[in-house]
């Protein structure tokens, strides 16, 4: 058989919650969520070509990210291959691919990298085998393997819902600019919900979109920061009070709010322009905790999803 085929080349961002409210735990296991996720300028990519054998190829210029059939890369992949022959494509015109992927999103940090690059293989491969399918269709696999990544069909800027697997376009915050302070500390998912838990936490009254979010979009920088919440951050602050401590550190020399990303560890603050965020992420200089730094808030994305 002989494919035309380009590599295709796919720039997959990271994610940060401006705003995330939790409520209580479901019988499932998860929370339900109301969040709203924009993208940032900071991003992976996602090379892929034709495999030479029968199989998935993955390699990762980071090394300690595993590249068997445990990434989400590779699940995604098997995933939309094994829906597509269950709904009769033949498995010839499913070719199996390689992947290299150059990893800039720091894992266990909120930022979606992970999900990320698993909803950028969806779309990559539902053109690559002319599948076709629409979002709603792709969605339905995407959710089985996380719920961050609905959002990745969506980007810039959406609502999620549900356990984040129900998204809703929304217009792009005005602020143009994100320092994105990155901590030498990584924080996984589950246990930060656990103790979320532990503490009591989560109201159904407040999955709500907040009464004025239109007016949002058009604040700016110091105006919508106070507005936004993350509930995770009493819970990872409570794992981790070092996270907690390097927060009140890092607003009290900007002068400004700073938040967390999803369950941490990333935090970010916002600001209407570059030459602001630079000159923010000077103030944080010397600081061996962490790294900062400066890219677009919601850029366009390469292409339409
Ligand atoms: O779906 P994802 O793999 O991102 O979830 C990782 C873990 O985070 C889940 O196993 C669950 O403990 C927690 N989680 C949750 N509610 C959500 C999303 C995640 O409890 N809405």
């Amino acid at each position: 058989m002989w494919i035309h085929f380009d590599a295709m080349e796919y720039l997959a961002p990271a994610k940060i919650n401006l705003h995330l409210r939790v409520g209580p735990r479901r019988d499932d296991g998860f929370h339900s969520l109301y969040s709203w996720m924009v993208t940032t300028g900071l991003f992976d990519t996602l090379r892929l070509n034709p495999a030479e054998s029968a199989d998935w190829q993955l390699s990762c210029d980071r090394k300690d990210l595993p590249v068997d059939g445990t990434n989400l890369v590779i699940r995604a992949a098997a995933a939309l291959r094994q829906a597509a022959i269950q709904q009769g494509v033949d498995p010839a015109k499913l070719p199996f691919v390689s992947v290299q992927l150059r990893k800039r999103i720091p894992m266990g940090a909120g930022l979606g990298g992970g999900s990320s690059n698993a909803a950028f293989t969806l779309m990559a491969l539902n053109r690559f085998w002319d599948l076709n399918w629409p979002v709603d269709q792709l969605n339905l696999i995407a959710a089985t393997l996380g719920s961050d990544l609905s959002f990745f069909f969506h980007q810039p800027s959406a609502q999620c819902t549900g356990r984040g697997e129900h998204v809703a376009p929304l217009p792009s915050p005005k602020p143009r600019s994100v320092v994105l302070i990155l901590p030498k500390i990584s924080m996984p998912t589950p246990p930060v919900y656990k103790e979320f838990d532990r503490l009591g936490l989560g109201r159904e009254e407040d999955l709500v979109p907040p009464a004025d979010l239109a007016s949002w979009m058009s604040l700016s920088a110091e105006q919508l920061l106070p507005r936004l919440v993350n509930d995770l951050e009493a819970p990872a602050f409570s794992l981790k009070p070092e996270l907690g401590a390097l927060r009140s550190d890092v607003e009290q020399k900007l002068r400004r709010i700073v938040r967390m990303s999803g369950s941490g560890s990333s935090l970010f603050t916002l600001l209407d322009s570059r030459e602001q965020a630079i000159g923010a992420v000077n103030q944080l200089a010397g600081d061996s905790r962490f790294t900062a730094v400066v890219v677009p808030l919601a850029p366009q994305p390469q292409e339409p999803c």
